[in-house]
C-alpha cells in the first residue's frame, strides 16, 4: 500500500508558501534569453469560506499567481498546499473538484459549440456525479442558484450577454459545490451596468454557499467592497496584506498609498497608471535591488535602494518596507 500524505484540517484551506514563477523569456534579437521574475517568494492564504483579494498593476503577477493556485501551473520553487498537501501531489481531478476558477472574459471560456445546459453539466460528467436525469436537475438549481431563467438550458453561449455568459460560467464553475473559485478580474471585460450584479451574485453565492474565494481585481473600490482581507502585489511580491479595511483605511505601504491615488485598468497594453506612481516601469526582466519599489518611492532613502526589506508584523497586517512603522 502506497502512504497517503496527510491532509491537515486546520491548515489553511489553500496557501502559497515563499512561492517563486520565472519564466524563460526571448528578449528580441538573436535568440537571446532572459529570466522572468514574476512572481518572487510570495506567501498568500485563503482560510476556508474567507474572501480574499489581491490587487496590484497589470504585470504584477496576479493572473500568475491564480494560475499556481488553481495547480495549472507548478512554482519554480515555494510550494502551494491544499490543507496543508502540496497541490502537485494530487491528482488534477482531486483539485479541479475542490478549487475551481472563474476568468475574466466568459466569451472565450465557454466552448460556443455547447449548449449551457451541457456546459453547466460537463463537470458533473466528468466528475461522476448522478445520472442524466439528476444532472438536468441539478444545472436547472444553478441556473437559479446565478439568476438565470430555465430556458436558457437550450441557448448556445452566442445568444445570451456578456452578464449572462459570466454567470453561465460562474455555474459550470459551482456545479461539483468546490470549496474555494479563484475569480481572476471577473467582471473586468463586462459592461459597467452589468459589473455590480455579478460582483454582488458572488457576494450572495458566498453567503449562501460558504464557498471561499480569491477575488483578484485591478479597482480597488471593488476589492474593498467583496474582500475580507486583502495583499498587494507589487513586481511578483505581496507588500502588504491585512484586513481589508485596515489596509485601504491606513495603508503602511507606500505603494498600497500610492494605488489609492491611482486608476488601474486591466489592459495589459494599457501601460502604467499616471498620477501618485510617476514613470518608471517597474521590469520584472531585471528587478530592482534593494526595495523593489524604491524606484518609484517618494521616500526611499540609500537603504531602500541596497537592502530589500524583510516582511514584517506591523500594526496587525504584514508589511514589507523599512520605514512601515
Ligand atoms: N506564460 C508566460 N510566459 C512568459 N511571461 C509570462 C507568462 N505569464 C506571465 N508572464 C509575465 O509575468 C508577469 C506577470 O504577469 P501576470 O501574472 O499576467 O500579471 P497580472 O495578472 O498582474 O497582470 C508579466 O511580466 C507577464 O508578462
Ligand atoms: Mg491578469
Amino acid at each position: 500500500m502506497t502512504a497517503i500524505p496527510q491532509t491537515d484540517r486546520t491548515a489553511p484551506l489553500v496557501e502559497a508558501t515563499a512561492v517563486t514563477r520565472h519564466y524563460r523569456v526571448s528578449t528580441g534579437a538573436f535568440g537571446h534569453k532572459a529570466t522572468l521574475h514574476a512572481l518572487s517568494g510570495v506567501d498568500l492564504s485563503i482560510p476556508r469560506g474567507a474572501v480574499v483579494g489581491l490587487v496590484g498593476e497589470s504585470g504584477s503577477g496576479k493572473s500568475t499567481l491564480s494560475r499556481l493556485l488553481l495547480g495549472l501551473e507548478t512554482p519554480t520553487a515555494g510550494r502551494v498546499t491544499l490543507e496543508g498537501r502540496p497541490i502537485a501531489e494530487i491528482p488534477r481531478k482531486q483539485v479541479a473538484r475542490r478549487i475551481q476558477p472563474v476568468f475574466q472574459d466568459p466569451y472565450s471560456s465557454l466552448n460556443p459549440s455547447w449548449r449551457v445546459a451541457d456546459l453547466i453539466g460537463l463537470p458533473l460528467a466528468v466528475h461522476g456525479i448522478g445520472d442524466g436525469p439528476s444532472r438536468a436537475r441539478r444545472v436547472r438549481e444553478l441556473l437559479d442558484l446565478v439568476g438565470l431563467p430555465g430556458r436558457v438550458a437550450d441557448a448556445y453561449p452566442a445568444a445570451l450577454s456578456g452578464g449572462q455568459r459570466q454567470r453561465v460560467a460562474i455555474a459550470r464553475a459551482l456545479a461539483i459545490e468546490p470549496e474555494v473559485l479563484i475569480c481572476d478580474e471577473p467582471t473586468s471585460a463586462l459592461d459597467v451596468s452589468v459589473q455590480a450584479q455579478i460582483l454582488n451574485l458572488l457576494l450572495d453565492l458566498r453567503r449562501e454557499t460558504g464557498v471561499a474565494m480569491l477575488f483578484i481585481s485591478h479597482d480597488l473600490a471593488v476589492v474593498e467592497h467583496m474582500t475580507d482581507r486583502v495583499a498587494v502585489l507589487y513586481l511578483g511580491r505581496v507588500v502588504e496584506q491585512g484586513a481589508t479595511a485596515e489596509v485601504f483605511n491606513a495603508p503602511k505601504h507606500p505603494y498600497t498609498a500610492a494605488l489609492k491615488a491611482s486608476v488601474l485598468t486591466p489592459d495589459d497594453a494599457a501601460g502604467l497608471p499616471d498620477l501618485a506612481l510617476g514613470t518608471v516601469f517597474p521590469n520584472p526582466l531585471d528587478p530592482p535591488a534593494g526595495c523593489r519599489f524604491h524606484p518609484r518611492c517618494l521616500r526611499a532613502t540609500d537603504r531602500c535602494r541596497t537592502e530589500a526589506p524583510a516582511t514584517r508584523d506591523v500594526a496587525g497586517r504584514r508589511v514589507e518596507c523599512h520605514w512601515a512603522e
